[in-house]
């Protein structure tokens, strides 16, 4: 975890730092993600394969899981870096959800075409399964 004052050039090299972490044995494909909280906090993550393939973890959620250990509450941006522009998997749409609200955006960056695109969460999962909060 660090703070925002970071420039948003930093953010997105971050990205892609965290996918060249990633333990993508089985796949090859390293995925990088990046969440900056309301408060500005920064938390980061990668995917974790497993030889039990159903067991990996994607890089969204190992953030997330990070970002919510740490304190956070409700995410402002995710970054996600990988060789294609990855767009969330269904589950992973999902959990952000959890974490997001109506301005919650979410970058892609392509490594191959060295491309980036900005889309809010909400367009991506606008119908994501809610239940009442006890
Ligand atoms: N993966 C992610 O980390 N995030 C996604 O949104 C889609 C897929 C990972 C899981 C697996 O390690 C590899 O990419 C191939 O599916």
């Amino acid at each position: 975890m660090s703070d925002l004052s970071q420039t948003a050039d930093d953010l997105l090299q971050l990205a892609i730092d965290m996918s060249r972490r990633a333990h993508a044995p089985y796949s090859g494909f390293q995925v990088g993600c990046v969440i900056i909280d309301d408060n500005g906090n920064i938390f980061t993550g990668c995917n974790v394969e497993n030889a039990s393939l159903g067991l990996t973890m994607c890089a969204e959620r190992v953030a997330t899981g990070t970002a919510i250990a740490n304190g956070a509450q409700t995410f402002k941006r995710i970054i996600i870096a990988s060789s294609d522009a990855v767009s969330p998997c269904g589950a992973c749409r999902q959990v952000l959800s959890e974490f997001s609200h109506k301005e919650t955006v979410i970058t892609q960056i392509d490594l191959e075409k060295g491309s980036r695109s900005d889309h809010l969460l909400e367009s991506l999962i606008p119908h994501q399964f809610q239940l009442r909060k006890i």
